[in-house]
């Protein structure tokens, strides 16, 4: 489950325009500065991966990754910028809802979920219409070293909370890991997952 190699493919304005061959890919997806970016060059260990300066926020476009010449890492838009996206309509960006919508190589949006603070409306809201359009939903709860944290709750206290919240909305609990980029936490769990589910 190592990545060995990665390259960047395109940027995509559009869900049509994304890349036409049905290699399996995963979504990144998350407020900004959730940690999207640390992840991903945690996950490929590539500082210098054009992801870190891709300012998701402001460009606006589904970039695909390559991995090992064989699955896509797709990083999305994020949401919560400071112009208030309306996430609950999930009309932040049409194209984005398009590309969720009709993306059949689609294997499992990655939710990327901030564990320093405590549950946020907006990635409920997030959650819930991945899980109303019975869209493959992973939690990956990022910043899980963080101990100095928004009014002293900690990380698993956070991600006990949201799991309550969501376990009101999803029968099924989507499976869940919890990682961190400084650590280290979870890469390996996380791509071993990825794995399993290409595979599956
Ligand atoms: P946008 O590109 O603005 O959407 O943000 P992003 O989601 O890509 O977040 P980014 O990776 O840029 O990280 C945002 C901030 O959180 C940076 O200051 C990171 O250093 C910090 N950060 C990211 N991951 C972790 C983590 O696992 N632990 C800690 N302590 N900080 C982290
Ligand atoms: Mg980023």
């Amino acid at each position: 489950s190592q990545i060995k190699e990665v390259e960047f493919v395109k940027s995509s304005g559009r869900a049509k325009d994304c890349p036409k061959d049905d290699r399996p890919e995963f979504a990144i997806l998350g407020r900004s500065n959730v940690g999207k970016s640390s992840l991903i060059n945690a996950l490929v260990r590539k500082k210098e991966l054009a992801l870190t300066s891709k300012k998701p926020g402001k460009t606006q476009l589904i970039n695909h990754f390559l991995v090992n010449k064989s699955w896509y890492i797709v990083d999305l838009p994020g949401y919560g910028f400071a112009k208030a996206p309306d996430v609950a309509r999930m009309d932040w960006s049409s194209f984005t809802k398009g590309y969720f919508l009709n993306r059949e190589s689609l294997v499992s949006v990655l939710l990327l979920i901030d564990a320093s603070v405590p549950p946020q409306k907006m990635d409920l809201d997030c959650a819930n219409w991945l899980g109303r359009n019975n869209i493959p939903l992973t939690f990956v709860f990022t910043k899980c070293d963080k101990m100095k944290v928004a009014k002293g709750r900690r990380p698993d206290e956070n991600i006990k909370s949201f799991q309550q919240l969501i376990r009101e909305n999803y029968p099924h609990h989507p499976p869940w890991i919890m990682t961190s980029s400084v650590t280290g936490l979870g890469r390996d769990e996380l791509l071993l997952h990825m794995s399993q589910l290409r595979n599956y």
